[in-house]
C-alpha cells in the first residue's frame, strides 16, 4: 500500500484544535482511496518554548528531511514577545526547507457568502503566488545606537550564503533602526516560473504581478524585471502589473478580473489576509509553503488566533482544505479533490458550520461531518 510520513506541527492556540480536525478528514480520504498516512507528531511552540527554552533545534529539522511533507496548525502565542516563535519556528522551517512559494489559492466555495459586494455572481478562483524566502523576511536589520554603527549580518539561504555588511556615517540626532530588503533574480526567476507553470495547469490566462517599483525601485525593479523575463516563455498567458495599493482597491472592487498573481513576500502575506475575507474568511484560507522538488509545509493562514483557544469555535475546514492541497502534492489528486468535494457539501447543505460562519456547530462537528461525506 502507498504510505506517507508526515511531519505533524499541531502547534500553538487553536492550532491543535485544527489540525485534529485536519488528521481526521485525510484518514477518511486515506481510508477511501487506498494509501496510508503516517503521523510523525512534533511539540514545538509557546508551551514547548516557555517550558525547555527550545524553539526547533537542528536536529528536528535533519529528521524532518526524510518526511513526505508537513501539516501545521499554528505558531504564536501572547505570552511570549512577537517574533520569536514565528520566526524560530515557522520562518525558520520555510527557510531552511526553501520553501519558496507560499500557494494560497482564494475559491468562493458554493454556499459561501461574500463579505463584499461583488460586481457579478460568477465564481471566484484566483491563485496568489507569494514568493516565501525573500523581500523584507530576509531578516536584515538593526537599530543604531551611539557608538554602534557597524553591523555584520548574517544571511543564509539555499540559493546563497554570507553576510552583508551595513556602516552608518549618519549625523542622526537620535537612534535609527534599519530593516533591508533583499531580492535575487534567481529567487525571483524561480517564483515567476511557478506562477506561469500554475497558470497553464490551471487553465489560466494572465498573470498579475503585483510590487510597490514606483516608491521601492531597487529590489522592484529587480522583481519585475525578472518577471518580464520569464513571461516571455509564455506567450499565451498575458502579464499584468499592479503596485499592491491599488491591488487591495481592485481586489475589493472586482476580484474576479484576476486568475494568478504573483507578489513579492511582504505584499503576499499582507494581500492574502485580503483575499481570505473574500473567500468567506479566515475559517476557510488554506496555504501551502512549497519547495516542489524539497519539503513542504501545509497549513491554514489563520494563525493561532489564541483569543479562540479551547472553545471549540475555530473553523477547521481551512486546515481540511490545506491537507487536500498536500494530498495534491503527494500525487493522490483523486483524494485531494475528493476532500474538497466534502467540504463544499457540507457548505452546501448548511447545517454543520461554525460561528463564523453563522452557525452554532463546533470545530469537533465539523470535521465529523467533513469526514462522513468522505466515506
Ligand atoms: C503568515 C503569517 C506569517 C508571515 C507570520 C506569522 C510570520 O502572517 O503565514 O501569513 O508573515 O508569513
Ligand atoms: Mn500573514
Amino acid at each position: 500500500m502507498r504510505a506517507y510520513r508526515i511531519g505533524l506541527l499541531p502547534g500553538d492556540g487553536v492550532g491543535p484544535e485544527v489540525i485534529e480536525e485536519g488528521v481526521k478528514a485525510l484518514e477518511a480520504a486515506a481510508s477511501r482511496f487506498g494509501f496510508g498516512l503516517e503521523w510523525v507528531r512534533y511539540p514545538f511552540g509557546a508551551e514547548w518554548y516557555l517550558e525547555r527554552g527550545e524553539l526547533l533545534p537542528d536536529s528536528a529539522l535533519e529528521e524532518m528531511k526524510g518526511l513526505d511533507a508537513l501539516y501545521l496548525g499554528a505558531i504564536g502565542d501572547p505570552r511570549v514577545p512577537p517574533g520569536i516563535l514565528e520566526r524560530g519556528i515557522l520562518l525558520k522551517i520555510r527557510f531552511h526547507f526553501d520553501q519558496y512559494v507560499n500557494l494560497r489559492p482564494i475559491k468562493l466555495l458554493p454556499g459561501v457568502e461574500c463579505p463584499i459586494k461583488r460586481g457579478s455572481e460568477g465564481p471566484l478562483e484566483v491563485y496568489v503566488v507569494r514568493e516565501n524566502t525573500e523581500d523584507l523576511y530576509v531578516g536584515l536589520g538593526g537599530r543604531r545606537r551611539p557608538g554602534s554603527d557597524r553591523f555584520l549580518l548574517p544571511l543564509e539561504r539555499r540559493l546563497y550564503r554570507g553576510e552583508v555588511e551595513v556602516s552608518f556615517k549618519l549625523d542622526a540626532p537620535d537612534e535609527v533602526a534599519f530593516q533591508v530588503g533583499l531580492i535575487s533574480r534567481r529567487g525571483a526567476e524561480r517564483v515567476s516560473r511557478f506562477a506561469f507553470e500554475l497558470a497553464k495547469s490551471k487553465g489560466k490566462r494572465k498573470v498579475t504581478c503585483v510590487d510597490k517599483v514606483n516608491a521601492m525601485p531597487h529590489i522592484y525593479s529587480l522583481w519585475r524585471e525578472t518577471f518580464e523575463e520569464v513571461g516571455k516563455d509564455y506567450p499565451d498567458i498575458e502579464r499584468d502589473y499592479a503596485y499592491v495599493d491599488a491591488m487591495t482597491m481592485w481586489l475589493v472592487k472586482s476580484p474576479e478580473s484576476y486568475q494568478v498573481i504573483l507578489a513579492p513576500n511582504m505584499f503576499g502575506d499582507i494581500i492574502t489576509d485580503l483575499g481570505a475575507v473574500l473567500q468567506g474568511g479566515l475559517g476557510l484560507a488554506a496555504g501551502a509553503n512549497l519547495n516542489p522538488v524539497g519539503l513542504s509545509m501545509f497549513e491554514p493562514i489563520h494563525g493561532s488566533a489564541p483569543k479562540h483557544k479551547g472553545k471549540g469555535t475555530i473553523n477547521p475546514m481551512a486546515t481540511i482544505l490545506a491537507g487536500a492541497m498536500m494530498l495534491e502534492f503527494l500525487g493522490e489528486a483523486d483524494a485531494a479533490v475528493a476532500v474538497e468535494r466534502a467540504v463544499e457539501a457540507v457548505l452546501r447543505e448548511g447545517r454543520v458550520r461554525t460561528p463564523d460562519l453563522g452557525g452554532s456547530s463546533t470545530t469537533s462537528q465539523v470535521g465529523d461531518a467533513v469526514a462522513s461525506a468522505l466515506a
